[in-house]
Parts: structure tokens; sequence; C-alpha cells
């Protein structure tokens, strides 16, 4: 079992997002292994084919699986795409996107479903869930090179669709930028962020609801010049009874 300190479900009710850095998490030895693997993935993503500012500096896969609130079991749906509106990326949204699916290894990965089932459990505990919840699965490098910055996506200031998501820095290679930005959940963004964060290391996460106001700013090579990347895993999660 994952385990983390922080109440994650609390802070969220109090201000729609919750920081968690990795040393408060505690990750099972039983799923070491599996969690190395996953992070192996990230040396095989496909390039989005989705980029309408012409970039080649987005590398992706994407899955998604239903997963009932009553019984906790999780089921992979194959050949799913994604959709974001214009309203929520005015850059690439509007369309139904096909990206790479997750590896089938990926798919069957028994770290990936505890921390599915972890985050939901997480973000969900202050509440009365019931139904099917749909969980898009969004494995995502952002890379840089020296005088070629690479954008995060969405770009600026925005909102998700989604009821929920999570997030989870995978891996941070020789680049400055990649900062969390979150700007409160009223009607408009707040003027100054309310919170800042940038996450260093392996694991430093932040969860949200669909109110928040959030971006994060593009990556640019590091000092040393050359290759950069960031690496996150996101997932995030739509309730879908009565949907259907
Ligand atoms: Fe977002």
């Amino acid at each position: 079992m994952i385990t983390v300190q922080t109440d994650v479900g609390g802070s969220i009710e109090r201000v729609q997002y919750a920081l968690v850095p990795s040393h408060e998490f505690s990750l099972p030895p039983a799923l070491h292994e599996a969690g190395e693997s996953l992070r192996r993935d990230w040396e095989h993503l496909e390039p989005d084919p989705y980029m309408a500012d012409g970039g080649k500096y987005r590398f992706r896969r994407y899955g998604l699986f239903q997963l009932s609130a009553a019984t906790g079991q999780l089921t992979h749906v194959s050949d799913a795409s994604f959709y974001q509106s214009i309203e929520i990326n005015p850059l690439n949204g509007g369309e139904h996107r096909h990206f790479a699916p997750l590896a089938p290894d990926t798919v069957e990965n028994p770290f990936l479903h505890e921390l599915i089932q972890f985050d939901f459990a997480q973000l969900t505990s202050k509440k009365h869930i019931e139904g099917d919840w749909l969980i898009g699965v969004h494995q995502i490098r952002i890379t840089a090179t020296t005088g070629v910055q690479g954008n995060p996506t969405p770009e600026g200031i925005h909102r998700d669709d989604e009821n929920y998501t999570s997030q989870h820095l995978v891996s941070r290679h020789n680049i400055g930028g990649g900062i969390n930005y979150f700007y409160g959940s009223g009607p408009e963004p707040t003027r100054r962020p309310q919170a800042v964060w940038k996450q260093e290391s392996y694991f430093d996460s932040y969860y949200f609801e669909r109110s928040l106001w959030h971006s994060v700013s593009p990556i640019t090579s590091g000092d040393r010049g050359g290759d950069g990347h960031r690496d996150v895993i996101l997932i995030d999660f739509v309730e879908s009874s009565g949907v259907h």
C-alpha cells in the first residue's frame, strides 16, 4: 500500500489543491520493481502529433481506465481518445486526440494500478463517492535544448475539465523553469499565485480539483546547455455516472 502523511482530501476541501513533497509518501517495497519499470517508460514515449505550434519538444502516451467506486474494480478501456475543449486548451483543444497508447506492460503494471487507486482514495476521502469513474493516465515528457524551450500542456493559466487531477514528478534533468503556479478557485484567477512550487524529486506530487486555476512555466535547457527534460505522470478522474 502507498501511504502519505498529508491529509490530501482535507486540503482539497479547504483550498482545492494539495502539494505533497516526495518525503511524505511511503512507497511499498513489494512494488519497487514495478515502480522502476514504470519510470523506464519515459525513455520510450512517442512524439506528440498534435503540436499546433509545430514544436517537437513533447512526448507522451495515454491510456484510459474505468473504476467502479462501489467495488474498486479497475478496467482498462482500449482505443480511447483524449478530448479537451477549445476553452480549456485554445492551442490544441477542440478535437479528439489519439495519442500513442500505454505500453501493454504499463496497462498491467501493479504499481500504476496501486497509484490510481491510491490517488482516487486521497482525492475523494472527504466525499461520498459512488458510480463509475473514467481515469485518464498521461505519461508526458517535455524536452528543452540549447535555445529551444519546452512548453507545458496546455499553455497558460487555465482550469481542467476533469473532476480531479493528480500529478507526480517522474524526473527532472538539466532544466530551468517547469515551475507550478496555483491561482485559487474563484471565477477569475487571483492576480498573484497563492502557491508556487518547483518539483525537484521523484514523486514530488500535487492534487487539485477542477475549480482550481493553475499553470506551469516553460522549461529551458539547464546551466550547462544541451538536452534536458521534465517527466510527469498526470492522472485525471472524471465522474461518468449519469453520462452514459
Ligand atoms: Fe491543467
